[in-house]
């Protein structure tokens, strides 16, 4: 007689998922503090180094702004600094919803009797992909913007590099912030070189990918023609989630070496665009991470699948 072990339900293949996540993600950390105690050890033992000093004596991991960069952190910018964070909070929600592969507890398909009507039968989708693409389209409004007011301004100096030097430079910051002993700068005025290759690539670099990755996954990509041969699927497929990592990465760091250095005057800095050490900025900055603490609690699939029905036809 054969014995047959009952198939395991989607939820219970989902509850599997997020324990191994959580798993691999606990591994992680413990991974990472081992190396970051190694990192620091080697930085310090290669500042005893007299070719290092050298080395750090000629770059010293900042260089001055070029002529007519404009000082200080316009109130535009922290507007789409904090729009940029409320997004992405829920784009990586919805992202580690869809990478779980949980059956969605709702479905929408578009009314295509309305604008805008397409050719192509529109496809029923998850409510969680449907809600991550609104998320994106937001998202990537809001970017452009950015990046047309950092031109207009003169404050894309700030954080595009101007020159080559930047590479030892940032080198030269990396080393001195592994070592515990940090690099100065003062992001009202310049950005150490290390930070600005960091916001140039998560800008210019990093953001471009998950938008074309994304695009490339979407059934807004032609089904046939040489664009499906040009980008082949699988090679989107496998950059989409790394490149969430990615964002994942930079904010931690970003995070912590805000609250590390001068919380106050750089919450001020970003947060009320201005250069002091008052609470003002810090208050902002509550009430901004109280209103993403709302929308994670509203942005739920039934209010999500009230939205929907606006638009489409919702099932499930
Ligand atoms: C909610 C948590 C966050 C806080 C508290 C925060 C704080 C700051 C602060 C104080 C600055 C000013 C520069 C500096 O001192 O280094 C800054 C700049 C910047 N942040 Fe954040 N940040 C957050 C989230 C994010 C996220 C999610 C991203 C993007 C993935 C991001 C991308 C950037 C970029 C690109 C800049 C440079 C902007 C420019 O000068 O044009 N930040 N952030
Ligand atoms: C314009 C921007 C974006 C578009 C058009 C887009 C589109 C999509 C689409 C269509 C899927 C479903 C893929 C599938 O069917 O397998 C997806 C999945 C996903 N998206 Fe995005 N996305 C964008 C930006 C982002 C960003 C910025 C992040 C995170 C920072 C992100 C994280 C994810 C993740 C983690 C998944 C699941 C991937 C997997 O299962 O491996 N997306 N996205």
């Amino acid at each position: 007689m054969t014995v047959t072990t009952p198939k395991p339900s989607r939820a219970a293949r989902a509850a599997d998922w997020w324990k191994g996540q959580r798993r691999r993600a606990l591994w992680w950390v413990a991974v990472s503090l081992v190396l970051l105690v190694v990192v620091v050890l080697v930085a310090r033992w290669l500042r005893t180094l007299p070719a290092v000093e050298l080395f750090l004596d000629a770059y010293p991991g900042i260089l001055p702004p070029p002529e007519g960069t404009p000082v200080g952190i316009p109130a535009w910018l922290g507007w789409q600094h904090f729009l940029n964070s409320f997004f992405l909070l829920l784009i990586v929600r919805t992202g580690f919803q869809l990478r779980s592969k949980q059956r969605p507890p709702g479905f929408w398909t578009r009314d295509n009797t309305r604008w805008p009507r397409t050719k192509r039968n529109p496809r029923r989708m998850g409510i969680f992909l449907w809600f991550h693409l609104w998320l994106d389209a937001f998202w990537v409004l809001n970017g452009v913007v950015y990046v047309v007011l950092l031109f207009a301004t003169g404050q894309w100096l700030r954080i595009v590099p101007t020159d080559w030097a930047v590479v030892p430079n940032a080198l030269s910051a990396a080393l001195q912030y592994a070592s515990l002993d940090w690099p100065t700068e003062d992001s009202w005025v310049v950005y150490n070189s290390l930070q600005q290759l960091a916001y140039f690539v998560i800008v210019f670099v990093a953001s471009p990918i998950a938008i074309l990755t994304g695009l490339r996954l979407s059934s807004a990509w032609p089904l046939e023609g040489p664009l499906v041969r040009a980008f082949p699927e699988k090679l989107a497929k496998s950059l989409h989630y790394p490149t969430m990592l990615f964002f994942l990465a930079f904010v931690f760091v970003h995070v912590v070496l805000v609250l590390t250095t001068g919380a106050l005057v750089k919450l001020n800095q970003m947060y009320a665009a201005r250069d002091t050490d008052d609470w003002v900025g810090f208050t902002v900055f509550a009430a901004s991470v109280a209103l993403m603490v709302v929308a994670w609690v509203l942005a739920k699939p039934p209010l999500l699948k009230r939205i929907a029905a606006g638009s489409g036809r919702v099932q499930g």
